[in-house]
């Protein structure tokens, strides 16, 4: 296999390059201290890129400096960060990490969920700030008697559903259709949903479809009760329409995992106090990463032994023989 020249396009796992170097010529992008004169050297024996989020985007442009590519191996399930169609029209296959973190997915969402109904994070500001010396804590909005509204019941929402359900909440849904075997009230409009939960969880894919989906007319619908809740992308949410509801009381909290320039977090946003903003950890424990870091290696190995890829996304010209 030595005849591979592989292409990181960020920082990433060690394992990763550890792995890959065994099998090909393993070139990191970042690292160069002048990309368009590296690049333009090597771009003509790339077969593989080995993506990550936090790296350039994967675009049409990008992937056309690449004659002889055959496959993106990227790290994480969204995939927003990669023109898949534009990949696709050229024959390239495009992998992605399904599955081997939807529990760690959920139980951050409803960790989340919990530290923002039921203010613990606030809380611990308060012990350690020695504020409870003074006085109790104040008492909280509780999780208890509510309904939450998942946008997005694909692998991850499902996982979530079950962990709510445990929670004694009620779960329904929205997606682009109703789903046959899912046990949940259908709602066909996210505005609808919004309106029937008090807690909107949400966890569809990024991109340009679902930009901005969750606005100032479904926060106003979610209520003044409602808390909002986002593992999914920061896309998802008018970031500033969300600040003015939570200022103003539109709704009454939020957890955040994404953001929409993250890692920048706009000065409003931490200056909210009903705000739980986490830095992106959805999927960072230690097991769960090392998982997904070995599918971006299997998903390039077996490729490059002409297995096919293990885990392409839907849009991928890719079908088995
Ligand atoms: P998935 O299995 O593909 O599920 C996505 C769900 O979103 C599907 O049920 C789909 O249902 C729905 N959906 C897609 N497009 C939609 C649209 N335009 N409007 C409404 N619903 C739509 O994906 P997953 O594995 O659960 O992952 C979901 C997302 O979570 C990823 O794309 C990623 O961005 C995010 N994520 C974040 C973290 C983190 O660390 N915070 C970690 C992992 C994943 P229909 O097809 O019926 O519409
Ligand atoms: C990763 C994610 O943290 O899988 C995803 O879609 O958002 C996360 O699991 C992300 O890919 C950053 O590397």
């Amino acid at each position: 296999m030595a005849d591979w020249d592989l292409l990181m396009t960020g920082p990433a796992m060690p394992v990763i390059a550890e792995r890959l170097e065994q099998a090909g010529t393993l070139h990191r992008y970042w690292t160069f201290a002048d990309p368009e004169a590296e690049l333009a050297a090597i771009a003509d024996r790339i077969r593989i890129l080995i993506a990550t989020f936090h790296s350039p985007r994967i675009d049409a442009a990008f992937l056309a400096r690449f004659p002889k590519l055959e496959l993106v191996s990227s790290f994480g399930v969204g995939y927003d960060h990669i023109d898949a169609a534009a990949a696709a029209s050229r024959g390239i296959v495009v992998t992605h990490t399904p599955g081997v973190l939807d529990a760690e997915v959920a139980d951050t969402a409803l960790a989340l969920t919990l530290a923002a109904v039921r203010r613990l994070p606030q809380a611990e500001r308060y012990l350690r700030a020695g504020k409870w010396l003074e006085r109790p804590f104040p008492l909280s909005p509780s999780l208890q008697g509510r309904t939450m509204g998942i946008l997005g019941l694909g692998r991850i929402g499902r996982e979530i559903a079950r962990r709510a359900l445990a929670f004694g909440l009620e779960v329904v849904y929205h997606g682009r259709r109703p789903q046959d075997d899912a046990p949940y009230l259908y709602y066909p409009t996210l505005k609808s949903m919004a309106e029937a939960c008090d807690i909107l969880m949400v966890v569809a894919p990024g991109g340009a479809s679902t930009r901005h989906i969750v606005d100032a007319d479904v926060l106003k619908a979610l209520g003044s009760n409602g808390v909002l809740v986002n593992v999914a992308r920061g896309s998802l949410v008018d970031e500033a329409a969300l600040i003015e509801a939570l200022k103003d009381g539109t709704i009454l909290a939020a957890g955040l995992d994404v953001f929409e320039n993250e890692p920048q977090v706009p000065e409003a946003l931490l200056a909210l106090d009903n705000a739980v903003l986490l830095p992106h950890v959805g999927s960072a424990s230690e097991a769960t990463r090392l998982a997904m870091a070995n599918l971006v290696v299997d998903n390039a190995l077996d490729w490059m032994a002409g297995k096919g890829p293990r885990t392409p996304v839907p849009e991928t010209p890719y079908s088995r023989r």
